[in-house]
């Protein structure tokens, strides 16, 4: 398994590009499995969790071709079964977006139920019952969830709680259902909003996408596209928090400051400096800053994948910081780590209180999600000393070549493969 040693302490300066976005490009390549036609997709990032979903569409049938560096073309005229197995889901929730198509465009999908994560149970709920309300019939079969349906007929559903994945997996099912779908209380992320434009391409009829209200009307059939998947907004979030961590001075280019509103917002008010172009976002600060308060929330509100990064940030603030997760139970396994690396935070629930310390000491730490292992390559950026973050394969399901990036900022990183 990999390691990553990083030597702390050097403020990181100069120019970085966002790369695709994994949450918009995981829903963009299951979009595939739509139409018998050929969907061209641009900006997909080359990342553990791709590698995932491009193994499930083959698994069930469907061609797969990377063209240049990050192009990847998907026909799926040959899928031989509807049938999405355990080893295959177990590793990544988002495989569960196939439900609502397999079953939209063949009627029927037998879907590994996902299990929990680090993070927390993540159930799928509300996507099976949204499903059920457009005429599927779900069972639940030895692990397995099972969604038959002639055809699926378009619905008024209000979803029970906000879902991203669940938003996505039934607008999609909704582009082939017989008639019109409501969704009330929609998520809002921008990648949602990034589907229903490839969908639309596509030959869907959505409208709403990206506000709590969408209606889909649904066709007889939908055709190929070419798509370019929006860039990063958690990635670059994660390089925004880094300069400001280590006093340094760093432009994200080809982002989407207006993704980033809230994040921002935080960062200004801890005292770092933010400029924002139409593409481009520079952070730069002296690596003093003040600690501030965070509650998580769906978008536009700050983003529960920024919370363990912030974290690390407000570990050496001045001053104190409470930080209040709304949307996952156990998004905290940062906290344990962090505190070996000198950090003092407590943890009541799911409301960490975080007490500013002037340096943190670098220390071998382990990753256990995505973002928390983002918080310990963060941290030992800034630390004294050297910090060894290993299982970094939870790194890698988010985050393309990490340390090659940080490295063209002067960050004193490498990778080392056992
Ligand atoms: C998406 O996960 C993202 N993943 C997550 O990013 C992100 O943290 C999350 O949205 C919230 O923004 C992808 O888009 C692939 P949810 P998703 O359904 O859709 C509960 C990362 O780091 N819930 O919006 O799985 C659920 O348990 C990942 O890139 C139900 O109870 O999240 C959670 O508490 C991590 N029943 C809350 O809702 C359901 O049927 C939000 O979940 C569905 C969800």
């Amino acid at each position: 398994m990999d390691r990553l040693i990083i030597r702390g302490g050097v403020p990181l300066r100069g120019k970085v590009e966002a790369g695709g976005a994994k949450n918009a490009a995981l829903p963009a390549l299951v979009a595939s499995l739509l139409t018998e036609e050929s969907i061209r997709l641009h900006r997909v990032p080359q990342l553990g969790d791709v590698k995932t979903i491009i193994g499930l569409l083959d698994h069930l049938g469907v061609s797969v071709e990377r063209g240049d560096r990050d192009t990847l073309s998907l026909r799926a005229d040959g899928i031989g079964q509807c049938e999405a197995p355990y080893h295959l889901v177990k590793t990544m929730r988002a495989s569960v977006l196939v439900l609502g198509p397999l079953a939209a465009r063949f009627g029927r999908a037998r879907v590994s139920l996902p299990g929990g994560c680090a993070i927390g149970p993540r159930p799928i709920n509300l996507h099976l019952a949204a499903l059920e309300k457009m005429g599927a019939t779900i069972s639940l079969d030895g692990g397995y969830v099972e969604a038959k349906a002639p055809r699926l007929r378009g619905a008024r559903i209000t979803f029970d709680g906000q879902t991203v994945t669940g938003t996505e997996n039934v607008m999609m099912a909704a582009t082939l259902a017989d008639g019109v779908t409501v969704l009330e209380n929609a998520a809002c992320e921008p990648e949602v909003a990034d589907l229903a434009a490839l969908l639309n391409r596509m030959g869907a009829r959505i409208e709403g996408a990206g506000t709590p209200t969408i209606s889909i009307e649904g066709v007889q059939h939908l055709h190929g596209a070419e798509h370019e998947v929006i860039p990063d907004r958690v990635e670059t979030g994660t390089f925004m928090v880094a300069a400001a961590m280590t006093g340094g001075d760093v432009t994200i280019n080809r982002c989407l400051p207006g993704h980033l509103e809230a994040i921002t917002e935080k960062l200004r008010e801890t005292g770092v400096f933010v400029e924002e172009t139409d593409s481009s976002i520079r952070v730069w600060g002296d690596g003093q800053v003040q600690g501030v308060n965070i509650r998580t929330h769906p978008y536009p509100g700050f983003a529960t994948d920024m919370q363990a990064q912030f974290m690390a940030l407000l570990s050496i603030a001045q001053g104190s910081s409470v930080i209040t997760e709304t949307v996952f139970e156990n998004r905290f396994m940062h906290v344990n780590e962090l505190l070996r690396m000198g950090a003092d935070i407590k943890v009541i629930g799911t409301t960490a209180f975080v007490h500013g310390v002037p340096m943190l000491s670098g220390a071998p730490v382990m990753a256990t999600d995505l973002r928390a292992s983002a918080s310990l390559v963060l941290a030992g950026l800034a630390a004294k000393g050297t910090t060894t973050v290993s299982r970094v394969y939870h790194l890698d399901r988010g985050y393309e070549s990490i340390e090659r990036k940080l490295q063209s900022l002067g960050a004193g990183i490498e990778r080392v493969t056992e």
